[in-house]
Formats: structure tokens, C-alpha cells, sequence
């Protein structure tokens, strides 16, 4: 007879916990005869004294039988997914999925909300006028057909101890472990059904990972998993020490995903766009250029089919803030520090993201940079643009940024937007 007590002990104690330890302590939590307190202690003694490949692989399949997988039928094309750890203007899942199913593969994107200063992807789509989230497993089948992507919320019957576990890690202060993060993860793009996965693995002040080496381990973790439960899986390695593109913001981020998808927009958001839509073509087996077909502009009409099938107007004008503030540079010389986690900070304090799930996001928050690192900027020039329907935010949001963006004389330091080596399966 196992008990919750005893599991918790043993992984106290550094011991491995057996396969039906770890069955037995994710199924009765799913179930609630663990309590939350009792979780909570495990998930501090995996914090503290880690788990193997075996364990991790064990409690990934347990999170997956928690639930139920989504049987996806034949859609006609291959299934391939990515999924990124989360940055500030992260927006790349909005123009990758239509550019890849415009290469011909079909993309179901089962993405969450944001918590803390990385916003949410459906966040983002919902301050599209008429954008709807919320889809039947019939409606993700048919939009895969016959448009290729579909970019909408994960169903309640998916991975539910994962749902249950991240809420509570989540007030614990036990999100930071490699194996809760990789099994959570991953357990949900397993039970998604896809055929292959790409993983984005971030590092740098605005990620969950502050170190390259951090990162690594986490990748080399989910690409594990994936090979054990045979999901072909890649992982790319990039930098987040700096925000991605020049909007942070749900409504502003849609904005300049549009113009990357009409073949324009912030090269590193292009490099990315294309490096992961690269990796995802080669795992579905299509031989495609997708720089060609991002330039071309020829993703465009995919984004508006995929946005009209969620009940979107593609074309509808954006929310727009009711208030928009510059910061000026207060002295010449060149940009030496734009912190990711500073941006991120201030575009959550203006209304962008939420401290609380319950909580609303404001469509048209966030910052828009008018400058990037290593520019040469004049005294008194506009760096940046803070909007918000709330201008009583507008002070923390500059506290936030306060040494986060740096005009210095010196060249500034530079780290490149792809960092160490891909993981292939
Ligand atoms: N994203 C997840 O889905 N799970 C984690 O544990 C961390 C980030």
C-alpha cells in the first residue's frame, strides 16, 4: 500500500521513486485523494533532489494518463508542432504556424494564457475582433484540413494533472525544476497527438532559464522524453536577454506578426520564424523553403483563413491604447542594454499580462521599442513607447524600466539570437 507520506519521503531522502510510487502519487492527486499541501512538499523535494530520465519519463506518462490523448483523425497532411519555454515578444507562433502550413504541413497548436510577465499566445489572438479560443475537437479536425493551422486553447481532458500541478508549483515556488518543467511540457504535446515537435528553449533574464547551460539540460530533458515516448523531437537553443522583434504587447505583438507575414518585420523575428519553420518542415519530411515563402508574402492569406475560421476579421482595425507615453534618451551614445525582463516588467505593470489567472489582459498594452541594442541614439530621442488604457500604470512601468534600457559610449555587448547547437532526434 503506497502512501503520499512515504513517497514524499523517499524523494526527501534522495531515493529513486518506483514506477508505481509515481503512477500511484499523480493519479491520486489528479483524483484529489493527495492533498495540494502533500504535492506541494513532493514537488519541493523534486525541486531539490531532482529525478532521473526514467522518473521523468515515467511522470510524463502518468500526466498523460491523467487524461485523455486528442485523437486527431487523418487530416491529409503531416502534423507538426513547436512550442516555445516563453519570452518577452514572443509572438513567433503567430506568423510560424500559417507559414508552415503554407509549406504544406498542418500545425495544431494547442497553446495556454499567460501568467507573469510572458504574455499568452491566445492572449495575443484574442485582441483580434472575434478571434475565439475555445474550439471542439471536430472544429481543430476540419480547420487542420482545410487550412493547415489551427492556434486555439487546450482542452480541459488534456494532461489535467499537469493543470492542476502547474497551478499549484505555481504559488509554491517549485516552477523552477527541470524535470517538473520538461514532464509538464512535454506531457501535454504527447497527448496532443502530434507526429513531430520543436522545441524553442530560451535563455536569458526574460526566460525561465537564466543560463545557456540551464537551458541545455532542460532541452536535452524534452528531447529525452520525446524519444521515449516516440515523438520525434527537436530542440533549438536562442537567446532571450533581449525582447524579440520591437512590440511587446498582446494587440501590438498581432501587429507585427502581420507585417512579418506580409513579408516585411524585425529580422530577428524573421531568423527565428524561419529557422523553426525549417526544423518543423524537416521533421514532416517537406522539402520547402520557408524564407522564400515568408517573403513572398504568400503566409498572409493562410493567417487570414486561419484567423476567419475562429470567427476573426483579419482586416478589422487593432485596439488601439487610449494613452501612449514616450521615454527619451537622456544623453547621446549607443543602446548598451535593452533587458528583456525590464520590457517584459513594464509591459505587464501597463496592463499587458496578469498576476492572477482570474485576472483580465488589456488588448492594446504593452511597449514598443523605436531603438534596438548596438543603435546610435541622439539626446532627447524617443527609445521607447509605453501604451495602456491606464495611465495611473505608467509610473511603475518606468520604475521597471529603470536601468533595464542603457544608451552607454562604448560598442555594445552582443549575443547572437541562436545559441549553442540544435538537439535532432
Ligand atoms: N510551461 C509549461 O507548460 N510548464 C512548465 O512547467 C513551465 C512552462
Amino acid at each position: 500500500m503506497i502512501s503520499a507520506v512515504d513517497v514524499i519521503r523517499a524523494k526527501r531522502d534522495r531515493e529513486r521513486l518506483t514506477d508505481e510510487q509515481i503512477d500511484w502519487v499523480v493519479a491520486a492527486y489528479t483524483r484529489g485523494d493527495v492533498a495540494d499541501e502533500q504535492m506541494a512538499a513532493l514537488a519541493m523535494a523534486i525541486l531539490l533532489n531532482g529525478m532521473d530520465p526514467g522518473e521523468v519519463a515515467r511522470w510524463t506518462a502518468a500526466m498523460i494518463d491523467s487524461g485523455e490523448r486528442l485523437a486527431l483523425p487523418d487530416v491529409g497532411r503531416p502534423l507538426v508542432d513547436k512550442h516555445s519555454t516563453g519570452g518577452v515578444g514572443d509572438k513567433i507562433t503567430l506568423p510560424l504556424a500559417p507559414l508552415v502550413a503554407a509549406c504544406g504541413a498542418a500545425v495544431p497548436q494547442l497553446s495556454g494564457r499567460g501568467l507573469g510577465h510572458t504574455g499568452g499566445t491566445l492572449d495575443k489572438l484574442e485582441s483580434i475582433p472575434g478571434w475565439r479560443a475555445e474550439l471542439s475537437l471536430d472544429e481543430i479536425a476540419a480547420q487542420l484540413a482545410d487550412v493547415g493551422a489551427v492556434i486555439c486553447a487546450t482542452t480541459p481532458t488534456l494532461a489535467p494533472a499537469d493543470r492542476k500541478l502547474y497551478a499549484l508549483r505555481d504559488v509554491t515556488g517549485t516552477v523552477e525544476s527541470i524535470p517538473l518543467i520538461a514532464s509538464s511540457i512535454m506531457s501535454k504535446k504527447i497527448a496532443e497527438g502530434t507526429d513531430g515537435l520543436v522545441l524553442d528553449v530560451k535563455s536569458g533574464s526574460g526566460a525561465f532559464m537564466k543560463t545557456a547551460e540551464q537551458a541545455r539540460e532542460l532541452a536535452a530533458a524534452m528531447v529525452d522524453i520525446g524519444t521515449a515516448h516516440g515523438l520525434r523531437t527537436t530542440a533549438v537553443l536562442t537567446d532571450m536577454s533581449v525582447p524579440l522583434g520591437r512590440a511587446v504587447g498582446n494587440a501590438l505583438e498581432v501587429a507585427e506578426s502581420v507585417e512579418v507575414l506580409r513579408g516585411g518585420g524585425p529580422p530577428d523575428v524573421v531568423t527565428l520564424t524561419v529557422v523553426l519553420a525549417e526544423e518543423m518542415l524537416a521533421l514532416a519530411g517537406i522539402d520547402a523553403d520557408p524564407a522564400k515563402v515568408l517573403a513572398s508574402g504568400a503566409a498572409y492569406p493562410v493567417w487570414e483563413a486561419m484567423i476567419a475560421a475562429q470567427g476573426g476579421d483579419p482586416s478589422a482595425p487593432l485596439p488601439v491604447a487610449t494613452h501612449v507615453e514616450e521615454l527619451r534618451a537622456e544623453r547621446a551614445g549607443m543602446i548598451g542594454r535593452c533587458d528583456a525582463l525590464a520590457v517584459g516588467l513594464a509591459a505587464w505593470r501597463l496592463g499587458a499580462g496578469r498576476a492572477r489567472k482570474e485576472h483580465a489582459v488589456q488588448a492594446a498594452a504593452g511597449v514598443r521599442l523605436l531603438v534596438g541594442l548596438g543603435d546610435t541614439v541622439e539626446a532627447g530621442q524617443p527609445l521607447l513607447e509605453l501604451h495602456t488604457d491606464t495611465p495611473d500604470a505608467v509610473p511603475g512601468a518606468l520604475a521597471a524600466l529603470d536601468g533595464g534600457v542603457v544608451v552607454v559610449d562604448g560598442p555594445a555587448p552582443w549575443r547572437p539570437a541562436l545559441i549553442g547547437d540544435t538537439l535532432r532526434p
